[in-house]
């Protein structure tokens, strides 16, 4: 079931013929201003991406510049080669040295206090180069140095984009873990990197409750496993007031520590070729790979990406909600984002604490510009209802961004009337924590959109749609995904095992960047995302892409949510089996029968029938990652009733299997 896609024969039915161009009033204010300046800036960045590239790369920082833009040993590329420059720096003090020091960098919404009131915080610049030079004495007190691996497991508080720069500015290499990851992912990444500081905090607060963040680190590091052996100091930072157990001689408060740290800290002089981080991919498939991406590279990608694709002006009051323990957060929350000069926001909790229109709520009292989230959190806000966000005024919305999965038709819409009214464009932005930034998505004021598709390639990036020779397949073929020049920001491997980055990334297609998913190009040159490869199922000879078949299933106005996945089929080679989450309770009986038959009729008259389920089970939820992942390699297992024994650590809520292996026998 996880082979690629043969070319020929493809069922790709979802036809949309819904398009929207950016207005004149937005275009002739943005960065990029129509398709045509789109097309020859990308042919020419395409014919000559080492001039295109240093000349994106002169918009950045350097202490030094490079000799050499780009030196190309398939896999294996070095940017800016003998430049000299520090992600901070470019992030922080340069906005600082060119007058923008009072400029509030990042604005924090945490939990509301008690008496619901909003608890805000303010780092100017200013603010910001000065913590981050603390924090950076700090760590150098624990005796962290260049190269050292600082696991950073944090809630979302301002301390967290504070830790990161702080390594940034004395090369120290951060390997970021999601708060809501177990005691075993801490160890783990802990050993894979060899890291010897830990950086925590007692607890974040999520709906009201204090989610334990200290007790998991001392679970990673109890005494005999490697991690703790290797673990030399872990800084508390207090978010709470919990006062969790301090083990001597290991455990140390941030805010003692920081109070002792100067205030004085330039910026290490890193070479570009320098590691910057490690990032553990979420692992929807398999054990988690630390990807790891390059100092320079990574700098001008996100900076230059971060200001294209939100169409950024100093000033914009952007924000992104995803959580920094993801790659969303790394680039566009902060490395890539600080250095337009704007105010990025932060928030800790969740969407709907204290009420579920606490998105609408912020974004009209920040007055937000550029809004970036994903579309599961789209989907949820379409069942809450359009009330909560009619209730507010959000006529400060000017650019709309989605990431991470491709959005249905269905949520892209309502995306764009009810929160966009219409007048925002809306970039539905492809790609990946190994490529560090965008690398499909519509340009805001040149791009004309149609729902559910990333659109056109970014600036420098050529992206293709290819079978396993290499060679573009036809027109509305489905094929694989691939990049087929490299990229400053790509990853520079996987952290301790170079196999893994040649077998996962460089053998499917010769030289080329295979990402995994599946993909098509559209008559207008518009990608569309099929999915990964492993979801794409050959039914009875035809590709189906199980992300299409979502959407259609999506559509049917019944059905809220939707995961597809194939199962063997003595007939067919394989069949589908849909899970639907209903936007009303779940009928049983006659009526239930009834609906299924509906939905999949809905189904066979917008696909056709090759995509239609087989087997449609109605539920209340499905498993997802922490970062909102469907993990449909789980709901294949429940279909054939294999028994759970898995690896679930990613799995946000674990009791939902047992739920599943109900429903589906019932
Ligand atoms: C999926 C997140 C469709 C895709 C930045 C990719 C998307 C994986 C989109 C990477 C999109 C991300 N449309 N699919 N706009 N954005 N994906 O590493 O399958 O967490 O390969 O990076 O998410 O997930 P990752």
């Amino acid at each position: 079931m996880s082979q690629a896609p043969s070319s020929g024969n493809v069922q790709s039915n979802l036809h949309e013929t819904r398009f929207f161009p950016p207005s004149a009033e937005f275009s002739k204010q943005a960065h990029i201003k129509s398709i045509a300046e789109y097309e020859a800036l990308h042919a020419r960045s395409i014919a000559q991406p080492e001039a295109f590239w240093a000349e994106k790369a002169a918009d950045c920082f350097w202490f030094k510049k490079w000799d050499k833009v780009l030196e190309w040993n398939s896999p294996d590329a070095k940017w800016f080669v003998g430049g000299k420059t520090n992600l901070c720096h470019n992030a922080v003090d340069r906005q600082v040295e060119e007058g923008h020091g009072d400029l509030v960098a990042l604005l924090w919404e945490g939990e509301p206090m008690p008496d619901g009131r909003p608890e805000v915080r303010r780092l100017t610049y200013k603010d910001l180069q000065r913590e981050t030079s603390k924090c950076a004495n700090m760590l150098k007190s624990l005796g962290v140095k260049k190269g050292d691996v600082v696991t950073i497991y944090m809630p979302m508080v301002p301390e967290l984009a504070i830790a990161l720069l702080s390594c940034a500015r004395i090369g120290a290499v951060h390997s970021v873990i999601f708060g809501g990851f177990s005691a075993q992912a801490i160890k783990d990444r802990v050993e894979d990197g060899q890291s010897k500081i830990v950086i925590t905090a007692d607890g974040g607060w999520r709906r009201g409750k204090v989610v334990a963040l200290k007790d998991a680190v001392d679970e990673a590091l109890k005494a005999g496993s490697e991690a703790a052996n290797l673990v030399t100091s872990v800084v508390v930072v207090n978010r709470c007031n919990t006062n969790p157990p301090m083990v001597a001689g290991r455990d140390q408060a941030w805010d003692a520590l920081m109070a002792k740290a100067s205030d004085v800290c330039p910026c290490e002089q890193l070479d570009s070729e320098d590691l910057a981080f490690v990032l553990y991919t979420s692992g929807s498939t398999g054990k988690p790979k630390g990807i790891m991406h390059a100092v320079g590279g990574y700098m001008v990608h996100t900076a230059m990406t971060a200001k294209l694709s939100f169409d950024l002006k100093p000033g914009d009051v952007y924000w992104c909600t995803a959580d920094i323990g993801w790659i969303t957060g790394h680039s566009y929350m902060i490395y890539g984002v600080l250095p337009n000069k704007v105010t990025s926001i932060m928030y800790e909790g969740a969407p709907d604490a204290p009420a579920q229109d606490r998105f609408w709520d912020i974004i009209e009292r920040h007055r937000v510009t550029k809004f970036y989230t994903a579309p599961t959190a789209i989907r949820t806000f379409m069942k809450w209802g359009r009330e909560l966000v009619d209730k507010h005024d959000l006529s400060s919305l000017r650019v709309l961004g989605t990431v991470g999965e491709p959005i249905n038709p269905e949520a892209w819409i309502w995306y764009n009337e009810v929160v966009g009214h219409g007048r925002c464009p809306i970039v539905d932005t492809w790609w990946q924590t190994e490529t560090g930034g965008h690398m499909l998505t519509p340009l805001p004021g040149a791009t004309t959109t149609t729902p559910g598709s990333c659109t056109r390639p970014m600036l420098g990036i050529d992206m293709a749609v290819v079978d396993e020779t290499g060679r573009e397949v036809p027109v509305n073929e489905g094929g694989i995904l691939v990049c087929r020049k490299p990229w400053p920001s790509m990853l520079r491997g996987v952290f301790g095992n170079r196999e893994r980055f040649i077998e996962t990334y460089w053998s499917k297609v010769p030289g080329m960047y295979t990402a995994g998913d599946g993909a098509r190009k559209d008559e207008n040159g518009n990608f569309w995302i099929m999915g990964r490869i492993d979801d794409i199922i050959i039914v009875a000879g035809h590709n189906i892409g199980t992300m299409e078949v979502e959407s259609g299933l999506v559509s049917h106005p019944a059905v809220a949510e939707a995961a597809v996945v194939g199962y063997p089929h003595d007939v067919k080679g394989n069949a589908l089996a849909a899970f639907c989450i209903l936007r009303r309770a779940i009928p049983t009986g006659a009526e239930g029968e009834a609906l299924k038959k509906e939905i999949l009729g809905h189904v066979r008259k917008e696909l056709g029938p090759t995509s239609v389920p087989d087997k449609i089970f109605f539920t209340e939820a499905l498993p997802k990652t922490r970062s909102g992942k469907i993990m449909r390699r789980l709901l294949k297992d429940v279909v054939v009733g294999k028994a759970v024994g898995q690896d679930v650590s990613t799995l946000d809520d674990r009791g939902i299997l047992d739920k599943l292996a109900v429903a589906v026998q019932g």
